[in-house]
């Protein structure tokens, strides 16, 4: 089952994402969270991608599609795999689309995760992230047992660079005039859902389940 998480910053990609993943044995791969570990490495990606996304920019094209291409290529992803925060652009999804077509392969399902803006800002101030293993909380909504520690695996929570109110009031921008086209071209494929993100998580997965199938 090949899995693309649409939806706004914040409006809980990673979140369901995650949860899809556990549930259905497939990989998670987010190209925010490939970002976020290649700049804790200090590597030339992450240098590079840093400057971009500090100030709530898209990194350039180039510098992400041949990574997802390279990922959904590799074993582990045979059986599927869940995108989440790529595509993120017409060029990209159109990348990705050509490199599936090579291999006789196709997208089964675009989520579009739908929360209003009004909703997101606070969302994100409240969002700490591992950047370990890439787990989210929030420490009103989702709070780990222990504060400041990762419920999975242990390591110590960030409050992410790009989570301050004016980046977030930029990437939603950045989201509206870039990404949201997506969701006509993954409905002209019949492959969009929509998903209330407004609710609480777990029904938003139950609804997700509902789509996907047991
Ligand atoms: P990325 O890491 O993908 O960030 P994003 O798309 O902006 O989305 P977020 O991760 O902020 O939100 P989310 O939807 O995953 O929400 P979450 O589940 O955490 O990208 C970061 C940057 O990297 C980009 O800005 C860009 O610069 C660059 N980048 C990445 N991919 C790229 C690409 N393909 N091309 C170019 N550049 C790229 O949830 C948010 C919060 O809400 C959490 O605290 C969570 O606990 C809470 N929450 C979740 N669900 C609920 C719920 N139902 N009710 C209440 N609270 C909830
Ligand atoms: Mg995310």
């Amino acid at each position: 089952m090949k899995i693309i998480m649409l939806g706004a910053p914040g409006a809980g990609k990673g979140t369901q994402a995650k949860m899809i993943a556990d549930k259905y044995g497939i990989p998670h791969i987010s190209t925010g969270d490939i970002f976020r570990a290649n700049i804790k490495e200090g590597t030339e990606l992450g240098q590079k991608a840093k400057t971009y996304m500090d100030q709530g920019l898209l990194v350039p094209d180039e510098l992400v599609v041949d990574l997802v291409v390279d990922r959904v290529g590799k074993e582990d992803c045979a059986n599927g795999y869940v995108l989440d925060g790529f595509p993120r652009t017409i060029p990209q999804a159109e990348s990705l689309d050509a490199a599936l077509d090579k291999l006789g392969e196709k997208i089964d399902f675009a989520l579009n995760v739908e929360v209003p803006d009004e909703n997101i800002v606070n969302r994100m101030s409240g969002r700490r992230a591992c950047v370990s293993c890439g787990a989210t909380y929030h420490i009103v909504h989702i709070p780990t047992k222990v504060e400041g520690i990762c419920d999975r695996c242990g390591s110590e929570l960030i409050l992410r660079d790009d989570d301050k109110p004016e980046t977030v009031q930029k990437r939603l921008g950045v989201y509206h005039e870039q990404t949201q086209p997506l969701i006509d071209y993954y409905k002209a494929k019949e492959v969009l859902v929509e998903v209330d993100g407004t609710k609480d998580m777990q029904d938003v997965f139950t609804d997700i389940v509902n789509i996907l199938g047991a």
